[in-house]
């Protein structure tokens, strides 16, 4: 057997292909069948008169998506998807496919959310996946280049890692154990054994909001760097953002071409990016119409706003504390703001990274904890890493959806997790 992706290779010769049917037109004495076999597509020629009945009352009555060996002699053809087709010989039905619940039509995305088992085989999706796929592995390369260890952080935590507002709780022997909003707390502790670490892993968040920027259960990418200050971060951020984005445009041109992405807006993507501190955002924003005030988060829709200003993701830092996580470092030149930075992609995607510097200092820590009204108790561990050897560290996280989202131009993240997980959504 072979994958169609190597078809060029066997010109002339006879091959078997498996794979699915993506199409079938019969037009009169003659069939072309298209297979999809995941590594691409490849029509197929039948000629009634070249072959014994069964086998042209097999292949003409085959229905979209069942599964099918094909052989026949591979020939040039440039009307063919791929650029080769088969004139077949034999057709083999190995699952049937009666009334395909996908058609090639119109349907509503809650029935296709429904069907997502079979959704992700279209051409969209599969285009989309790829891209993510694609993502995934540059940063893992990004990172191994640079000598970061990837340490896997666990699911069920005892500590709350970001906000008490966003948990999952679940029975735990007894104990409260929460599904991890963040692998960060973690991955701060084996700094010190690897100097640069990162975890890569889902993460869940009871979100109540239901938004097309918005999963219950998402996967981030989160590294942790030793002696790198929040400048230091940023830079880091934007480095792996370049890289990313060439590969994408380097690797994924075909599936970006099929999603119509826009791919010049994505090729002056590099590094550095725009940088606006929080207090100058709030102002702009007002002069924009907006309604934000100076201590207030900076929503979606003000996100969406700022990002029409730029070209390029923009870095909005050092926000007011009382809107950001308990482990961010007090800005030293001005106690009301940590020192952080998310960073807004363009074209309203959004927060693709939240990052910061982490409080070193113990009784600063310890203070924000209590402000937070968090369970001391849970944090023993992560209060050790400041009573042992602190040091300066800075970290950040990057949400793969929202990422890929804007990298390959799709509306709602949703669709770019195989299997999403919705407010609304365990199914399938
Ligand atoms: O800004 P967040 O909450 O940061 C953290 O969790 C830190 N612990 C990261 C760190 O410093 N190690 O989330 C980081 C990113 C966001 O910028 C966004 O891209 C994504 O995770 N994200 C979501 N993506 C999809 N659905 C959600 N509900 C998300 N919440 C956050
Ligand atoms: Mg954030």
């Amino acid at each position: 057997m072979v994958e169609v992706k190597e078809l060029s290779r066997y010109e002339g010769q006879e091959v078997t292909v498996a794979g699915w049917v993506d199409q079938l037109r019969v037009h009169g004495k003659v069939a072309f069948l298209v297979v999809r076999d995941g590594t691409g597509y490849v029509q197929g020629v039948l000629v009634r008169k070249e072959l014994p009945t069964e086998v042209w009352e097999i292949g003409t009555a085959l229905t979209q998506e069942a599964s099918v060996k094909i052989t026949g002699s591979v020939r040039e053809d440039a009307r063919s998807p791929g650029g080769f087709e088969m004139g077949l010989s034999h057709v083999e039905l190995l699952g049937p496919s009666p009334e395909y619940p996908i058609q090639p039509k119109e349907h509503g995305v809650e029935f296709l959310l429904d069907h997502r088992h079979l959704w992700l085989r279209s051409s969209q999706q599969r285009a989309g996946l790829g891209v993510r796929a694609e993502v995934e592995q540059a940063i893992h390369d990004f990172l191994y280049q640079r000598d970061f260890v990837r340490v896997d952080t666990p699911i069920l935590s005892g500590a709350i890692g970001e906000h008490a507002g966003t948990l999952f709780a679940t029975d735990y022997f007894g104990e409260n154990a929460y599904l991890a909003q963040t692998g960060q707390l973690y991955a701060e502790a084996a700094c010190p054994a690897f100097r640069n670490v990162y975890c890569f892993g889902p993460t869940f968040r009871a979100e109540k909001s239901k938004t097309r920027r918005h999963l219950t259960e998402f996967w981030m990418m989160e590294p942790e760097m030793a002696f790198v200050d929040s400048d230091g971060n940023m830079r880091f951020q934007e480095e792996l953002i370049s890289y990313i984005v060439e590969r994408a445009l380097e690797r994924c041109g075909s599936q970006l071409d099929l999603l119509e992405r826009d791919r010049s807006k994505l090729e002056g993507v590099t590094a550095p990016f725009p940088r606006i501190s929080y207090t100058d955002a709030v102002t702009r924003l007002q002069e924009k119409g907006s309604s934000i005030k100076w201590g207030e988060d900076i929503g979606g829709a003000d996100e969406t706003l700022l990002s029409e200003d730029y070209d390029l993701p923009v870095f909005v830092f050092n926000y007011p504390r009382g809107v950001k996580a308990f482990y961010m470092k007090q800005n030293p030149d001005d106690p009301e703001t940590v020192l952080c930075d998310d960073l807004i992609a363009p074209e309203g995607y959004g927060e693709i990274i939240g990052g910061s510097q982490r409080e070193d200092d113990l009784e600063l820590l310890l203070t924000r904890i209590r402000e937070e009204k968090l369970p001391e108790e849970a944090y023993g561990w992560y209060l050790d890493l400041r009573r042992y050897g602190t040091f300066p560290h800075s970290g950040f996280g990057l949400g793969l959806e929202r990422t890929v989202a804007w990298i390959t131009g799709r509306k709602h993240i949703r669709e770019l997790i195989p299997f999403p997980r919705l407010i609304n959504r365990l199914y399938p």
